[in-house]
């Protein structure tokens, strides 16, 4: 199957607005079937406040990659330049901190698009390892990021609400 066209543009602090109400609906489309309501409603308004996405934007560890259709928001890929989870092996470590893509387009091929985008910002910043953390249960997740060339290497924790759970920690070496 060819990849519909789509576009990617670097997120500015006017697009915190919108940013916060795509990733608050993916979030939840992806999330909320294996979650308590109070829990996502905490994670949410925490996580993906406006204010949150402003100063995320605003961060200059931090890049924000958009992906549009027809000028349409449908996935995003966020990179921060941090330290990283003590089982990652690298010279400059960049992390994949959020990839999401609208459930109407998964399947079609503009999830790997948005990860070349990705890896192509993660180069231009010297990186040398790009890694991430995902929900262990997120098997639909884990099988793309398999396929894109990242492997498991460790395990961390992530709060959801008061909810504690279990991250794998994956990482895929960043070639020319
Ligand atoms: C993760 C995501 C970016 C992948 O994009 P996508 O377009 O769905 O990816 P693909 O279709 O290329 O690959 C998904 C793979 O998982 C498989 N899959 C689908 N549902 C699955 C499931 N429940 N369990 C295991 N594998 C599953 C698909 O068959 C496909 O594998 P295949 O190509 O070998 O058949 C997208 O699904 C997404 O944004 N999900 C919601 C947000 C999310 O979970 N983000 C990651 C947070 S760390």
């Amino acid at each position: 199957m060819t990849s519909p066209s789509v576009s990617f543009r670097r997120a500015t602090p006017h697009d915190a607005v919108a940013l916060s109400a795509f990733a608050r609906r993916v979030f939840h489309d992806t999330f909320a079937a294996d979650n308590t309501p109070e829990d996502m409603a905490v994670y949410l308004a925490q996580a993906f406040s406006p204010a949150k996405q402003l100063a995320e934007l605003e961060d200059a560890r931090r890049v924000c990659l958009l992906m549009e259709a027809d000028g349409i928001l449908i996935g995003y890929a966020s990179l921060l330049d941090s330290a990283p989870h003590a089982a990652v092996v690298a010279g400059h470590p960049v992390e994949l901190e959020r990839f999401y893509v609208d459930q109407r387009w998964h399947g079609r091929g503009v999830a790997a698009s948005l990860m070349d985008a990705a890896r192509t910002v993660a180069r231009a910043w010297q990186g040398d390892v790009l890694w991430l953390g995902v929900w262990e249960r997120n098997a639909k997740a884990i099988r793309f990021y398999e396929k894109q060339g990242f492997e498991r290497i460790g395990a961390q924790t992530f709060r959801l609400g008061s909810d504690e759970q279990q991250d794998a920690v994956m990482s895929t070496a960043l070639t020319a």
